[in-house]
């Protein structure tokens, strides 16, 4: 195989990505990657900050960026902002990867996430808001993905496991 992600995992924030993406990369001997930590590097300033500043969208176009040439560059674990795939360009540039979606119910997310204070998007009210981004998301990350992992009841490590049985 030429190029290409080995892994791109997607899936609403707390899901476990970073997590579960470096375990993946150890597994796989490969490097890991994550588009949020591009984004910040490339802008030198949080990712709240830009949200704050310049609003989602030019986030959102930011992260396309950086979905593109990670994708293009990338060959080893890529681990998503859990909102992408919320731009149908992304999403194009994910078509006939190997996108690991793992999922996460509403109670886990408050569990996980709790207050989320530091997560722009959810500063106001956890539980509806989380409603919400479910509710708008769920369809995309399944649209992406060639394998669903559901996380609720799972380590890490049993994450990490179930995505190399499924891939
Ligand atoms: C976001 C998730 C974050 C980050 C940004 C927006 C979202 O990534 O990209 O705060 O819209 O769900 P993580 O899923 O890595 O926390």
């Amino acid at each position: 195989m030429t190029g290409g992600p080995l892994v791109v995992l997607v899936g609403p924030m707390g899901s476990g990505k970073s997590t579960v993406g470096a375990l993946l990369a150890e597994r796989l001997g490969a490097p890991y990657r994550d588009t949020d930590a591009d984004i910040v590097a490339a802008e030198g300033r949080e990712i709240s900050d830009i949200f704050v500043e310049d609003g989602e969208e030019h986030f959102r176009a930011l992260e396309r960026a950086a979905v593109r040439a990670a994708v293009a560059e990338h060959e080893g674990v890529l681990a998503l902002g859990g909102g992408a795939v919320l731009d149908a360009g992304t999403r194009e540039l994910l078509a006939g990867l190997p996108v690991a979606y793992l999922s996460m119910d509403v109670e886990e997310a408050v569990r996980r996430v709790g207050l989320g204070a530091a997560r722009p998007l959810l500063a106001v009210n956890p539980r509806r808001q989380w409603r919400e981004l479910m509710e708008a998301r769920r369809h995309l990350y399944t649209e992406v993905a060639r394998v669903v992992v559901a996380t609720d009841d799972r380590t890490p490590e049993e994450v990490a496991q179930a995505v190399l049985d499924a891939l």
